[in-house]
């Protein structure tokens, strides 16, 4: 079975990359991640704040709406901002590039225009095969117009894209008012690859001390639609490769994400829940339902149940479709 496919001209022996986590935060972890058939790793996050913390671009968007930068602050570690973790970062590629054979994608998370844009250029040089950038802003201001906030994430893709030569991908968040033409205009901009979707920190209200909260939980297969419905619709639309991500559980997960276009799939909750060696398990059932299936390749069933191919178009397009709302009973 010819499970190879290309991800941003990355040649991958199987469509199973494993997420910015914890997973990818230690040599030991990614080792056993390789050894169980992941087919590339991206590592863990490394932050705006720990590469330029004094940045007064960054402090203007901090500040600007405190609340705006939630999701990486959430995920943000608990340690003493410096730049010695930007250094650390660097040394944990080289010695992963020397140790381990699958790509190894490394992960910025920011969204100013500061001094982490020129950290892009020595990910490379430590022999990052790729850059995955995960920009994210939530405008809580009323008054700044979705265009503006839309070119934040454009002027920070050309800005890295200016610096490197390696592919780079934009984990999109699925909230734009316009996603397509927001994919449309980052791929224009640069992007290799579109990660569909990142996962938002929950929000939640601890009712004990009367406080706003966020935690991070788990994904369920049930948070794979938005994930197959742009996969489905950006198919053959955007000259990038596009990677399902948020609710990838088991095989069935990646072959509706192949199906709907996807070209790979990113795995992290799966992972955390069920140990480094569901991977090999999944890739066991992968195999074994494509030959019963009759299916010689992961290429040949990429994008065959997308907008353009699928008999049931208003799957995808339809918010309320209503003979399925009509017809529920309960
Ligand atoms: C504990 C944890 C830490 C994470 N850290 C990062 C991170 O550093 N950078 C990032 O871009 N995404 C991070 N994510 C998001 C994951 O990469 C992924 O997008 C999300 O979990 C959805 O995938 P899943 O449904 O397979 O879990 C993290 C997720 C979890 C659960």
């Amino acid at each position: 079975m010819d499970l190879t496919t290309t991800y941003m001209g990355l040649v991958l022996k199987n469509p199973i990359i494993v997420g910015a986590s914890p997973l990818t935060a230690s040599f030991d972890s990614i080792k056993k991640l390789e050894e169980s058939g992941a087919a590339a790793v991206v590592l863990h996050s490394i932050f705006e704040e720990q590469i330029n913390h004094e940045s007064h671009e960054l402090d203007y968007f901090l500040f600007k709406g405190s609340e705006s930068y939630a999701e990486a602050l959430g995920y943000f570690p608990e340690v003493a901002l410096s730049n010695i973790e930007s250094g650390h970062y660097l040394d944990e590629i080289r010695h992963l590039k020397e140790n381990i054979s699958i790509p190894v994608i490394a992960s910025l998370n920011g969204v100013s225009k500061g001094g982490w844009i020129d950290y892009a250029k020595r990910l490379e040089e430590a022999g990052a095969d790729a850059l995955e950038l995960n920009i994210t802003y939530i405008p809580t201001d009323a008054d700044v117009d979705a265009r503006d906030v839309e070119q934040l994430y454009i002027d920070a893709l050309s800005a890295v894209k200016a610096n490197v030569s390696i592919p780079v991908s934009v984990k999109m968040n699925a909230v734009f008012s316009a996603p397509a033409q927001m994919a449309k205009r980052l791929v224009e901009a640069g992007a290799q690859g579109l990660v569909l979707f990142d996962r938002p920190v929950h929000v939640d209200i601890d009712l004990e001390n009367l406080n706003a909260l966020q935690v991070i939980r788990r994904s369920s297969s049930y948070e794979l639609s938005e994930t197959l419905r742009w996969s489905a619709i950006l198919y053959k639309k955007v000259n990038a490769s596009l990677c399902a991500s948020t609710g990838i559980q088991n095989h069935e997960d990646i072959l509706k994400a192949m199906m709907s276009g996807a070209d790979a799939v990113q795995m992290v909750s799966a992972l955390l829940e069920n140990g480094e060696e569901h991977i090999a398990t999944v890739l066991e059932k992968l195999t074994h339902w494509m030959e019963e299936k009759e299916y010689v390749s992961i290429e040949q069933m990429k994008g065959s149940i997308s907008l353009s191919h699928t008999a049931n178009p208003a799957a995808y397009e339809r918010a309320n479709y209503m003979r399925l709302l009509t017809d529920y009973r309960f």
